[in-house]
Protein backbone atom coordinates (compact mmCIF):
# COMPACT_ATOMS: atom_id res chain seq x y z
CA UNK A 1 0.00 0.00 0.00
CA UNK A 2 2.72 2.55 0.83
CA UNK A 3 5.92 2.10 -0.58
CA UNK A 4 9.70 1.87 1.90
CA UNK A 5 9.96 6.00 2.31
CA UNK A 6 13.54 7.29 1.23
CA UNK A 7 16.45 8.35 4.20
CA UNK A 8 18.06 11.44 3.29
CA UNK A 9 20.81 13.00 4.71
CA UNK A 10 21.30 16.25 5.77
CA UNK A 11 23.87 18.88 7.92
CA UNK A 12 23.02 19.43 11.15
CA UNK A 13 25.19 21.43 13.90
CA UNK A 14 27.85 20.23 11.56
CA UNK A 15 27.60 16.86 11.62
CA UNK A 16 25.79 14.54 9.04
CA UNK A 17 22.06 13.26 9.93
CA UNK A 18 20.12 11.16 8.10
CA UNK A 19 16.48 11.62 7.70
CA UNK A 20 13.47 9.23 7.38
CA UNK A 21 11.12 10.97 5.32
CA UNK A 22 8.18 9.42 6.67
CA UNK A 23 6.46 12.42 5.43
CA UNK A 24 7.20 11.30 1.94
CA UNK A 25 5.10 8.37 2.52
CA UNK A 26 1.49 9.37 0.93
CA UNK A 27 0.58 12.72 -0.06
CA UNK A 28 -2.36 12.20 2.17
CA UNK A 29 -1.28 10.28 5.48
CA UNK A 30 1.54 12.59 5.98
CA UNK A 31 3.90 10.71 8.18
CA UNK A 32 3.00 8.64 10.97
CA UNK A 33 -0.66 9.33 10.47
CA UNK A 34 0.20 6.51 7.65
CA UNK A 35 1.48 4.45 10.06
CA UNK A 36 -0.87 5.26 12.41
CA UNK A 37 -3.91 4.72 10.17
CA UNK A 38 -2.27 1.36 8.63
CA UNK A 39 -4.26 -1.20 9.92
CA UNK A 40 -7.37 1.09 8.97
CA UNK A 41 -6.17 1.34 5.30
CA UNK A 42 -5.66 -2.47 5.02
CA UNK A 43 -8.00 -4.22 6.89
CA UNK A 44 -11.69 -4.70 6.23
CA UNK A 45 -13.75 -2.11 7.75
CA UNK A 46 -17.24 -2.84 5.48
CA UNK A 47 -19.14 -2.88 8.61
CA UNK A 48 -18.40 0.71 9.48
CA UNK A 49 -20.25 3.30 8.03
CA UNK A 50 -19.23 6.36 10.33
CA UNK A 51 -15.89 7.40 11.92
CA UNK A 52 -15.67 9.56 15.02
CA UNK A 53 -12.49 11.49 16.06
CA UNK A 54 -11.52 14.36 18.07
CA UNK A 55 -8.58 17.02 18.43
CA UNK A 56 -7.65 20.25 17.64
CA UNK A 57 -9.02 21.90 14.47
CA UNK A 58 -5.48 22.37 13.05
CA UNK A 59 -4.23 18.99 13.56
CA UNK A 60 -2.59 16.51 11.56
CA UNK A 61 -4.61 13.66 12.09
CA UNK A 62 -7.94 15.56 11.62
CA UNK A 63 -7.25 15.96 7.86
CA UNK A 64 -5.60 12.26 7.59
CA UNK A 65 -8.52 10.57 8.94
CA UNK A 66 -11.48 12.77 6.27
CA UNK A 67 -9.32 11.28 3.92
CA UNK A 68 -9.68 8.02 5.17
CA UNK A 69 -13.51 8.50 5.10
CA UNK A 70 -13.66 9.87 1.63
CA UNK A 71 -12.02 6.96 0.93
CA UNK A 72 -13.80 4.47 2.72
CA UNK A 73 -17.76 6.32 1.61
CA UNK A 74 -17.99 6.74 5.68
CA UNK A 75 -19.32 9.52 7.49
CA UNK A 76 -16.65 11.55 9.31
CA UNK A 77 -17.51 13.26 13.03
CA UNK A 78 -14.74 15.05 14.68
CA UNK A 79 -14.95 16.80 18.25
CA UNK A 80 -13.06 19.98 18.92
CA UNK A 81 -13.23 21.64 22.16
CA UNK A 82 -13.02 25.37 20.46
CA UNK A 83 -13.03 26.97 16.95
CA UNK A 84 -11.59 30.35 16.64
CA UNK A 85 -13.68 32.35 14.81
CA UNK A 86 -10.71 33.41 12.49
CA UNK A 87 -10.26 30.14 11.10
CA UNK A 88 -14.08 29.13 10.66
CA UNK A 89 -14.23 32.64 8.36
CA UNK A 90 -10.74 31.75 6.94
CA UNK A 91 -10.67 28.19 6.00
CA UNK A 92 -6.95 26.67 5.45
CA UNK A 93 -4.58 24.14 6.15
CA UNK A 94 -5.78 20.52 7.59
CA UNK A 95 -9.05 22.40 8.50
CA UNK A 96 -9.87 23.66 4.75
CA UNK A 97 -8.86 20.31 3.32
CA UNK A 98 -10.68 18.02 5.99
CA UNK A 99 -13.62 20.56 4.98
CA UNK A 100 -13.07 20.12 1.64
CA UNK A 101 -13.63 16.05 2.43
CA UNK A 102 -16.97 16.05 4.24
CA UNK A 103 -15.98 16.15 7.44
CA UNK A 104 -18.41 17.37 10.21
CA UNK A 105 -16.50 19.23 12.55
CA UNK A 106 -18.57 19.78 15.90
CA UNK A 107 -17.39 22.09 18.64
CA UNK A 108 -18.28 20.77 22.07
CA UNK A 109 -18.20 24.39 23.45
CA UNK A 110 -21.29 25.42 21.35
CA UNK A 111 -23.66 22.92 23.29
CA UNK A 112 -25.62 23.40 26.83
CA UNK A 113 -23.28 21.26 28.09
CA UNK A 114 -20.05 22.95 27.79
CA UNK A 115 -19.43 23.92 31.19
CA UNK A 116 -19.07 20.40 32.20
CA UNK A 117 -17.10 19.28 29.23
CA UNK A 118 -14.39 22.16 30.12
CA UNK A 119 -13.28 20.07 33.15
CA UNK A 120 -13.20 16.48 30.87
CA UNK A 121 -10.78 14.57 28.12
CA UNK A 122 -11.71 15.50 25.08
CA UNK A 123 -11.96 12.01 24.83
CA UNK A 124 -14.46 10.86 27.90
CA UNK A 125 -16.73 14.15 26.07
CA UNK A 126 -17.04 12.38 23.10
CA UNK A 127 -17.71 8.88 24.42
CA UNK A 128 -20.32 10.56 27.16
CA UNK A 129 -21.92 12.12 23.87
CA UNK A 130 -21.84 8.60 21.51
CA UNK A 131 -23.46 6.88 24.38
CA UNK A 132 -25.72 9.85 25.25
CA UNK A 133 -26.62 9.68 21.29
CA UNK A 134 -27.35 5.77 21.46
CA UNK A 135 -24.92 5.46 18.72
CA UNK A 136 -24.80 2.13 16.75
CA UNK A 137 -21.29 1.30 17.91
CA UNK A 138 -21.02 -1.94 15.54
CA UNK A 139 -21.01 0.17 12.50
CA UNK A 140 -19.09 3.23 14.03
CA UNK A 141 -15.48 3.43 14.70
CA UNK A 142 -14.04 5.89 16.93
CA UNK A 143 -10.16 7.05 16.71
CA UNK A 144 -8.77 8.05 20.12
CA UNK A 145 -7.50 12.01 19.66
CA UNK A 146 -4.16 11.86 18.10
CA UNK A 147 -4.29 8.15 16.92
CA UNK A 148 -3.34 6.92 20.00
CA UNK A 149 -4.71 3.42 20.02
CA UNK A 150 -3.53 0.01 19.92
CA UNK A 151 -4.22 -0.40 16.03
CA UNK A 152 -1.18 1.91 15.56
CA UNK A 153 1.68 -0.45 16.31
CA UNK A 154 0.54 -2.29 13.09
CA UNK A 155 1.66 0.32 10.69
CA UNK A 156 4.71 1.18 13.34
CA UNK A 157 6.04 -2.38 12.77
CA UNK A 158 6.14 -2.51 9.06
CA UNK A 159 8.60 1.44 9.92
CA UNK A 160 10.61 -0.72 12.59
CA UNK A 161 11.74 -3.42 10.23
CA UNK A 162 12.69 -0.76 7.46
CA UNK A 163 15.08 0.78 10.25
CA UNK A 164 16.65 -1.86 10.54
CA UNK A 165 16.67 -3.16 6.97
CA UNK A 166 18.03 0.21 6.25
CA UNK A 167 20.55 0.11 8.96
CA UNK A 168 21.84 -3.35 8.07
CA UNK A 169 22.00 -2.92 4.41
CA UNK A 170 24.33 0.42 5.05
CA UNK A 171 26.30 -1.52 7.96
CA UNK A 172 25.11 0.79 10.41
CA UNK A 173 26.00 -0.50 14.26
CA UNK A 174 25.05 1.99 16.49
CA UNK A 175 22.04 3.91 15.65
CA UNK A 176 19.86 6.66 17.83
CA UNK A 177 16.59 7.31 16.34
CA UNK A 178 14.76 10.61 17.44
CA UNK A 179 11.73 11.98 17.02
CA UNK A 180 9.71 14.32 18.64
CA UNK A 181 6.29 13.09 20.65
CA UNK A 182 3.00 14.55 21.24
CA UNK A 183 0.82 11.30 22.76
CA UNK A 184 4.14 9.53 22.46
CA UNK A 185 2.08 6.79 20.52
CA UNK A 186 4.81 6.56 17.67
CA UNK A 187 7.81 6.76 19.42
CA UNK A 188 6.44 4.04 22.15
CA UNK A 189 5.70 1.53 19.29
CA UNK A 190 8.20 2.34 17.20
CA UNK A 191 10.78 1.42 20.02
CA UNK A 192 8.73 -2.01 21.22
CA UNK A 193 8.76 -3.20 17.35
CA UNK A 194 12.23 -2.32 17.04
CA UNK A 195 12.93 -4.30 20.41
CA UNK A 196 10.97 -7.24 19.42
CA UNK A 197 12.21 -7.41 16.11
CA UNK A 198 15.94 -7.26 16.90
CA UNK A 199 15.07 -10.27 19.31
CA UNK A 200 13.97 -12.03 16.35
CA UNK A 201 17.01 -12.33 13.67
CA UNK A 202 20.66 -12.16 14.35
CA UNK A 203 21.26 -8.43 14.69
CA UNK A 204 23.71 -8.26 17.53
CA UNK A 205 26.06 -6.53 15.20
CA UNK A 206 23.26 -3.75 15.17
CA UNK A 207 22.30 -1.38 18.70
CA UNK A 208 19.40 0.98 18.09
CA UNK A 209 18.21 3.47 20.61
CA UNK A 210 14.96 5.33 20.59
CA UNK A 211 15.45 9.07 22.22
CA UNK A 212 12.35 11.28 21.80
CA UNK A 213 10.99 14.59 23.53
CA UNK A 214 7.83 15.87 25.06
CA UNK A 215 6.56 18.51 23.04
CA UNK A 216 2.91 18.68 25.38
CA UNK A 217 3.22 18.71 29.34
CA UNK A 218 6.97 17.73 29.71
CA UNK A 219 8.44 14.69 29.94
CA UNK A 220 6.51 13.37 33.43
CA UNK A 221 3.40 13.43 31.14
CA UNK A 222 5.08 11.64 28.42
CA UNK A 223 5.85 8.85 30.15
CA UNK A 224 2.41 8.80 31.83
CA UNK A 225 1.33 8.14 27.98
CA UNK A 226 3.87 5.60 27.21
CA UNK A 227 2.63 3.59 30.37
CA UNK A 228 -0.73 3.59 29.11
CA UNK A 229 0.49 1.86 25.50
CA UNK A 230 3.20 -0.58 26.85
CA UNK A 231 5.33 -1.91 28.93
CA UNK A 232 8.10 -0.34 30.83
CA UNK A 233 10.92 -2.47 29.28
CA UNK A 234 9.54 -0.52 26.07
CA UNK A 235 9.60 2.96 26.97
CA UNK A 236 11.76 5.04 25.01
CA UNK A 237 14.13 7.13 26.21
CA UNK A 238 13.40 10.79 27.21
CA UNK A 239 15.13 13.12 26.60
CA UNK A 240 14.96 17.50 27.29
CA UNK A 241 16.84 20.60 26.86
CA UNK A 242 15.76 21.95 30.06
CA UNK A 243 13.11 24.25 28.34
CA UNK A 244 9.10 23.77 28.88
CA UNK A 245 7.67 23.93 26.06
CA UNK A 246 4.00 24.65 25.54
CA UNK A 247 2.02 22.92 22.54
CA UNK A 248 1.66 25.48 19.62
CA UNK A 249 3.29 28.43 21.63
CA UNK A 250 5.12 30.40 18.91
CA UNK A 251 8.37 31.41 19.98
CA UNK A 252 11.44 32.76 18.47
CA UNK A 253 14.01 30.00 18.88
CA UNK A 254 11.39 27.69 17.74
CA UNK A 255 10.88 30.03 14.42
CA UNK A 256 14.71 30.16 14.01
CA UNK A 257 15.43 26.63 14.47
CA UNK A 258 12.83 25.49 11.97
CA UNK A 259 14.33 27.79 9.33
CA UNK A 260 17.90 26.69 10.00
CA UNK A 261 16.63 23.05 9.33
CA UNK A 262 14.49 24.33 6.08
CA UNK A 263 18.17 25.26 4.50
CA UNK A 264 18.30 21.84 4.24
CA UNK A 265 16.37 21.92 1.58
CA UNK A 266 13.45 19.30 3.52
CA UNK A 267 10.31 20.76 4.69
CA UNK A 268 9.69 20.63 8.23
CA UNK A 269 6.35 21.39 10.38
CA UNK A 270 5.71 24.39 13.00
CA UNK A 271 4.61 22.56 15.79
CA UNK A 272 6.85 19.22 16.67
CA UNK A 273 10.03 19.55 14.87
CA UNK A 274 11.48 22.71 15.75
CA UNK A 275 11.22 21.30 19.45
CA UNK A 276 12.51 18.28 17.84
CA UNK A 277 15.48 19.54 16.67
CA UNK A 278 16.02 21.94 19.64
CA UNK A 279 16.15 19.07 22.09
CA UNK A 280 18.30 17.12 19.71
CA UNK A 281 20.95 19.84 19.52
CA UNK A 282 21.49 20.16 23.07
CA UNK A 283 21.44 16.44 22.91
CA UNK A 284 24.29 16.50 20.85
CA UNK A 285 25.93 18.94 23.04
CA UNK A 286 25.55 16.95 25.76
CA UNK A 287 27.09 13.79 24.25
CA UNK A 288 30.43 14.73 22.43
CA UNK A 289 31.54 11.47 22.54
CA UNK A 290 29.02 9.74 20.33
CA UNK A 291 29.86 9.09 17.45
CA UNK A 292 27.13 6.40 16.10
CA UNK A 293 24.93 7.42 13.44
CA UNK A 294 21.63 9.03 13.86
CA UNK A 295 17.83 8.87 11.97
CA UNK A 296 15.74 12.04 12.60
CA UNK A 297 12.27 10.58 11.73
CA UNK A 298 10.11 12.92 10.02
CA UNK A 299 6.54 12.61 10.84
CA UNK A 300 5.03 14.71 7.89
CA UNK A 301 2.38 17.15 9.15
CA UNK A 302 3.49 19.76 6.45
CA UNK A 303 0.11 20.91 5.15
CA UNK A 304 -0.31 22.86 9.08
CA UNK A 305 2.23 24.97 8.47
CA UNK A 306 0.01 26.39 6.01
CA UNK A 307 -2.04 27.94 9.06
CA UNK A 308 1.23 28.00 11.64
CA UNK A 309 3.56 29.72 9.19
CA UNK A 310 1.37 33.04 8.55
CA UNK A 311 0.62 33.02 12.72
CA UNK A 312 4.61 33.11 13.08
CA UNK A 313 5.29 35.49 10.43
CA UNK A 314 2.80 37.34 11.51
CA UNK A 315 4.33 37.44 15.42
CA UNK A 316 7.75 38.14 14.14
CA UNK A 317 7.28 40.42 11.29
CA UNK A 318 10.43 41.97 11.74
C1 LIG B 1 4.07 15.92 12.47
C2 LIG B 1 3.89 15.21 13.75
N1 LIG B 1 4.98 14.93 14.51
C3 LIG B 1 4.86 14.31 15.70
C4 LIG B 1 3.63 13.91 16.19
C5 LIG B 1 3.55 13.24 17.53
O1 LIG B 1 3.16 11.89 17.39
P1 LIG B 1 2.67 11.07 18.67
O2 LIG B 1 1.36 11.66 19.09
O3 LIG B 1 2.51 9.68 18.15
O4 LIG B 1 3.71 11.21 19.72
C6 LIG B 1 2.48 14.18 15.45
C7 LIG B 1 1.14 13.77 15.94
O5 LIG B 1 0.61 12.78 15.54
C8 LIG B 1 2.60 14.83 14.20
O6 LIG B 1 1.53 15.12 13.44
Amino acid sequence: MFTTSPVQQMLFEQRRIFVKRDDLLHPDFSGNKARKFYHFLSQDYSHVTHLVGSGSAQANSLYSMSVLAKQRGWQFDYYVSHVNDFIIHHPKGNYAAAIANGANIIDVSKRKQADQYQQMHLDDVVKQILESNNSQFCSLLHIPEGGRCEYAEVGLAILANEIIDWARLNNISELKVFLPSGTGTTAAYLNKQLIQQLACIDATQLNIEVITCSTVGGDGYLTEQFSQLVDKVYFPTVVNDGHKYHFGKLTRRCFDMWKTVCESGIEFELLYDPVGFLVLKDYLAKHPQWQGDIVYLHQGGVLGNQTMLPRYQRKFAK
